[in-house]
């Protein structure tokens, strides 16, 4: 909605060379500690995937809103974690980062995802490896991403070219 657009455009703090050189950071951290900004990124979010049955939110920032969402919705919310934090069996995906690979994992059992319909959700979509790399853990084990979200999209990086067939929308585009 345009409420959540005007908090995130007012609210994002914007460095630039963090972490590295020549990044530009995005960090949306005033925007969910304002109460106007995160109670309408959270409802526009959760408008995007009315049927969903599982809310997922992406290590770490998609926690936050992934647990509000869930909330709103009254789904379960399932966290994606970085690799190495969960405990075996797990599941495991690699994605490509600017120097090296890294690896998003979620639980092996204990979790039916088998036709689950998931709303998956993240702060910031950049290159969409991150992304990408989540929604595949979960056609992997045979749940459907309905739909994913995310609060911003850096559109020059083009992370929208590789995802999947569900359809991506994002409260801000720059
Ligand atoms: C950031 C952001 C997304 C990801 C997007 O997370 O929160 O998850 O990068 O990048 P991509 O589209 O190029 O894959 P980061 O890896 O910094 O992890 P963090 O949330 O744990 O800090």
């Amino acid at each position: 909605t345009g409420r959540a657009a005007a908090a995130v455009e007012r609210l994002t703090r914007w460095r630039d060379d963090f972490p590295t050189p020549g990044v530009r950071f995005a960090d949306l951290t005033p925007v969910f500690a304002d109460a106007e900004g995160f109670r309408t990124v959270v409802d526009c979010l959760a408008s995007c995937g009315p049927d969903a049955d599982l809310v997922a939110g992406v290590d770490a920032r998609g926690f936050l809103i992934g647990a509000a969402v869930a909330a709103s919705l009254g789904t379960g919310v399932l966290a994606v974690r970085k690799a190495g934090k969960l405990p075996p069996p797990v599941i495991s995906r690699e994605y490509e980062l600017e120097y090296g690979t890294a690896a998003l994992e979620i639980p092996a059992d204990g979790i039916d995802l088998a036709g689950k319909r998931v709303l998956l959700l993240d702060d910031v979509l950049a290159t969409g490896g991150t992304l990408a790399a989540a929604a595949n853990l979960f056609t992997q084990v045979g749940a459907q991403v309905i739909a994913a979200a995310v609060v911003l999209e850096l559109t020059f990086l083009n992370g929208r070219d590789r995802q999947g067939d569900y359809p991506l929308t994002s409260i801000v585009k720059v």
